[in-house]
């Protein structure tokens, strides 16, 4: 159990106060974000401080952390300030929902959040700061490099790679033995059959509409 400190007071700090509180060891007592941008002195009843006041008022040899940030500048905004946590001397915790069948014998790296109905297979590396949304499946041996996002209902195959800062998008689908290059950004639904290049946007086809309505065909 350890008291923990959450950066951010957004849509990804309350949903990581949720999940800490409800489903892990971690106590959480306060959040703090940046002077320029704190609204107020409490988010969701507890104390909200300035981030730069917290290895006063919350010290690294009592407090863990955790960075609570999305995918802003395809992870940038989240790598930076993981960095920040470190260099002021804070833990990082991680969680991983008990909902999660997490079958490899590494456990993921620092401040990682791992929710529910994921399945990581066996001899899976997960690296730090990785962002796994809800009922995606990474595969045997396949590795997450640091920074990463991966939103809900990811197939991911065997022997993938997934390289630093990469953004995968709901639904994608990447085959085994595919080489994600640092910051690829996959799109909802998109298919990956090649190793991808760094920095690139990869989109398959959307759904089309149909020609008819749907009062003139039957679903089943
Ligand atoms: C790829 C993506 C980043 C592009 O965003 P954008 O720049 O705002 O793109 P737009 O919505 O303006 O669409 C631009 C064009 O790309 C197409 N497009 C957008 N996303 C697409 C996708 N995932 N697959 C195929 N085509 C896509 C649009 O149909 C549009 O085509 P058109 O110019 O022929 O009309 C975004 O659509 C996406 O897929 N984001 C991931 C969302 C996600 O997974 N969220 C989960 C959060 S937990």
């Amino acid at each position: 159990m350890a008291n923990l400190l959450i950066f951010g007071a957004g849509d990804m700090a309350r949903m990581a106060h949720h999940y800490f509180t409800h489903d892990s060891p971690h106590d959480v007592v306060a959040f703090v974000v940046d002077r320029q941008f704190r609204r107020g002195d409490q988010f969701l009843g507890l104390p909200l401080s300035d981030w730069e006041d917290a290895p006063g008022a919350y010290p690294p040899s009592e407090f863990m952390m955790f960075v609570a940030i999305g995918y802003t500048r395809m992870n940038g905004a989240r790598q930076e300030k993981y960095a920040a946590a470190k260099a002021a001397g804070y833990r990082l915790a991680s969680y991983v929902s008990s909902h999660c069948r997490y079958l490899s014998s590494t456990p993921p790296g620092e401040n990682c959040m791992i929710f529910e109905d994921n399945t990581i297979q066996p001899f899976v590396r997960i690296g730090n700061n990785v962002t796994l949304w809800s009922g995606s499946v990474i595969g045997h041996d396949s590795v997450v490099e640091d920074h990463c996002f991966i939103a809900p209902h990811v197939a991911v195959a065997g022997h993938v790679r997934i390289g630093e800062r990469s953004f995968i998008g709901i639904n994608a689908t990447i085959r085994n033995s595919v080489s994600i290059a640092v910051q690829t950004l996959v799109g909802a639904g998109a298919l990956i059959v090649k190793d991808t290049t760094a920095k690139g946007v990869y989109l398959s086809e959307p759904a089309r509409l149909f020609e008819k309505s749907s009062d003139e065909v039957e679903p089943g």
